[in-house]
């Protein structure tokens, strides 16, 4: 069996002794998918990122990374994780290629090799042209695109990204979206998503975990979350105007609705549609997005979970 990229088993830190930030949580990430870490502020995702990077002790249960625990701060442990936090800083009086080679060095890349790494980044960044200037001249965006790049310098197995979109522009969070994507794709990095984005998140995870207070609230692919909360796939149709339309609901945009099983259901629901003698102008059938479960669980933060 692939060795699991992260794993974490009833894992807990409380930094006062008697508040616990992070209270029993077990999860795991495979190889190669982008997972999506989510939950409100204050919910425990950079601590949770800090623990497997060996930053922080836990005071309970343990975590590993690559199969490597990341108890031991071992170099190892180091080598694997790449790792950009709200606070990661670099040098704005220094350029941007300036920066890279710098961060080279300190993860033992040598000249030229760190020079090497530091262009091939530049360009897949989309930095390039703004090599040799100021980092304190760099618009949030292009600072942000370099700490990224500052992240894969050392070629890390597992990328932890937190809130790697916060405070960008739509434009600029799209492009740092669309380079994590391929990130995972190309290279079979693991991506360790934390965010409050949904939308963006959607588009990116394949997997995700939702906590909120320290604790684990649920986790699995956006199908088997949506299915526990019983949030089901729904049919909409668009027929002649009308006032009712039996086991549908009407919605603001003039589309009936109704939950769907399955799939499947929804040649058999038309057919009945159309054998009652409705007419259809239009048919789609509707999935459950990222935010519906999200909220579903997360109540704006005040740890109630609906279910
Ligand atoms: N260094 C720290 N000292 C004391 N409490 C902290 C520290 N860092 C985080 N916390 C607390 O731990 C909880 C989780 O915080 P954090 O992991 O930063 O959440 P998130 O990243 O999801 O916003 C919060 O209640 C926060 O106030
Ligand atoms: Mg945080």
């Amino acid at each position: 069996m692939e060795e699991l990229a992260i794993q974490t088993d009833r894992l807990s830190k409380t930094y006062d002794g008697s508040n616990y930030a992070l209270r029993d949580l077990s999860i795991d990430v495979r190889q190669g998918e982008v997972f999506g870490f989510l939950g409100p502020n204050g919910a425990g995702k950079t601590t949770t990122v800090k623990l497997l990077n060996g930053l922080l002790k836990p005071n309970g249960g343990s975590c590993s990374v690559m199969g490597l625990s990341s108890t031991l701060r071992s170099p190892e442990v180091h080598r694997i994780c790449g790792t950009m936090t709200e606070s990661s800083k670099m040098y704005g009086q220094m350029t941007g290629m300036e920066n890279l080679i710098f961060f080279a060095e300190t993860s033992d890349i040598a000249m030229p090799k760190a020079k090497e790494r530091a262009e091939e980044l530049l360009k897949r960044m989309d930095l390039w042209d703004a090599r040799d200037k100021r980092l304190g001249a760099y618009s949030t965006g292009m600072a942000q695109r370099l700490s990224l790049a500052r992240t894969l310098v050392g070629n890390p197995r597992i990328l932890f990204l937190d809130e790697p979109t916060s405070g960008l522009d739509p434009e600029s969070a799209k492009s740092v979206n669309s380079l994590i994507d391929s990130l995972a794709r190309d290279e079979g990095v693991t991506v360790f998503l934390c965010t409050h984005q949904l939308r963006y998140a959607q588009d990116l995870c394949e997997r995700y975990a939702i906590i909120e207070k320290g604790k684990l609230l649920v986790s699995g692919s956006i199908e088997s979350i949506a299915k526990g909360a019983r949030i089901f796939i729904k049919a909409a149709v668009r027929v002649p105007d009308r006032d009712q339309l039996e086991g549908f609901e009407r919605d603001s945009g003039g589309w009936w609705k109704t939950d769907l099983l399955r799939e499947e259901d929804m040649p058999r629901l038309l057919k009945k549609l159309v054998t009652d003698g409705h007419d259809i102008y239009e048919a789609k059938i509707l999935k459950p997005t990222l935010e519906d479960v999200y909220f579903q669980y997360v109540r704006s933060g005040n740890g109630e979970v609906l279910q």
